[in-house]
């Protein structure tokens, strides 16, 4: 079989180099003959797993040693309702700034969760010149008292990313779970960083949480023990039985990264990968992007036909020459690819060159 590059929003495309490794070791797990799936949590071997895999990810990501990393269970959509429930006890407010789909649905949750009256939002993406383009209000001018700021640095729907970290007087959440280790961050700057794991890091179904040690000080709502990032903190991520298969896929999604050269490393090709694409995007005429040039995600690249009767062909053609889970979102329609860590640059070499034949063939 040729190669197959996938495309898909998530769960995405894992590196070939683990889910081979994976493979192999699926029934005989560091030699006990048995399954990392089959094996106790609490056991020396997948205790040594968690503790190498957390070492890890605090290399990759330069995370201070006052902030713990959690590994636990929802996915995004669950850290949705795990930072109200944690943080927004006795009335706590909170201000969510609003890019695209991913954030506007967390601002729900909130509101369903604590209330609509202690929750406030902001609209961020405005039409420039016909783009959309994130505009980000002087947030030190606003004279209210909120427990966090909400924002999600890269919406995997609309395709649009912010690059700068966001001046704010209260502590930054961000949702990243469609940009986590692709570029370099200052986690400083955050009071708690999340991500669902299913495009940067393994499996859905696992997420990642980075949170600064004062934010656990905050009252929390009722909640289900679960959730609670004060028990996962005192249990090590593992109050219940946690998603040990993902957990074990995610350590060896970091150690790969580690020895491919780390994040500064992603960051590169990721850059490389995206402008080759945007290029191709922009020089034909045929193809069209609605996000302006400093609001262009990296990880999710989403754009349309010029003539949208062609894209079921599009998608036709693509899937036959093994370029695969290009279609859009189905909120927006058009096409979308998404180039997350794991993507070669071969692949968007090979998206780009069937682009241009495609365009070509039906100029
Ligand atoms: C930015 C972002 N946040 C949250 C989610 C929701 O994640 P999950 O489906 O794991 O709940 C997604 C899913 O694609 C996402 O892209």
């Amino acid at each position: 079989m040729s190669a197959i590059f996938n495309f898909c929003a998530g769960p995405a495309m894992l590196p070939p180099a683990v889910m081979q490794k994976a493979q192999k070791e699926l029934l005989n797990w560091n030699g006990l003959g048995i399954s990392v799936m089959e094996i106790s949590h609490r056991s020396k071997e997948f205790i040594a797993l968690t503790e190498q895999a957390e070492a890890n990810l605090r290399a990759l990501m330069e995370i201070p040693s006052n902030y713990h990393v959690l590994f636990m269970h929802g996915g995004g959509r669950g850290q949705f309702s795990a930072v109200v429930n944690n943080f927004l006890g006795n009335n706590g407010k909170a201000l969510y700034l609003v890019d695209g789909s991913w954030s506007k649905a967390a601002v729900e949750e909130a509101e369903k969760l604590a209330g609509k009256s202690n929750v406030d939002s902001i609209e961020l993406v405005k039409e420039v010149n016909g783009l959309n383009q994130v505009v980000i209000p002087d947030l030190t001018q606003i004279d209210k008292d909120y427990r966090y700021v909400h924002y999600c640095p890269n919406e995997t729907v609309d395709g649009i990313e912010i690059f700068d970290n966001i001046n704010s007087p209260w502590p930054v959440i961000a949702d990243m779970s469609s940009n986590i280790l692709s570029r370099k961050i200052d986690v400083s700057q955050f009071g708690l960083i999340y991500a669902g794991a299913q495009k940067n890091i393994g499996p859905s179904g696992l997420s990642i949480v980075i949170v600064r040690d004062d934010m656990l000080a905050l009252p929390s709502l009722p909640q289900s023990s679960i959730m609670d990032y004060r028990l996962a903190v005192e249990n090590d991520s593992m109050y219940n039985t946690p998603p040990t298969f993902a957990w074990y896929l995610a350590a060896e999604v970091f150690a790969w990264l580690e020895q491919v050269g780390g994040v500064a490393e992603m960051e590169k090709l990721n850059i490389e990968k995206a402008k080759r694409l945007y290029e191709c995007i922009d020089e034909l005429d045929f193809y069209v992007s609605g996000v302006a040039k400093e609001n262009r995600s990296r990880m999710n690249v989403t754009f349309q036909l010029t003539n949208p009767q062609l894209d079921s062909q599009f998608l036709a053609e693509a899937q036959a020459a093994g370029l695969v889970a290009l279609k859009g979102h189905r909120s927006v329609g058009g096409m979308r690819a998404s180039l997350y860590n794991a993507m070669p640059l071969a692949g968007v070499e090979a998206l780009v060159g069937f682009m241009k034949t495609f365009a070509a063939n039906n100029a």
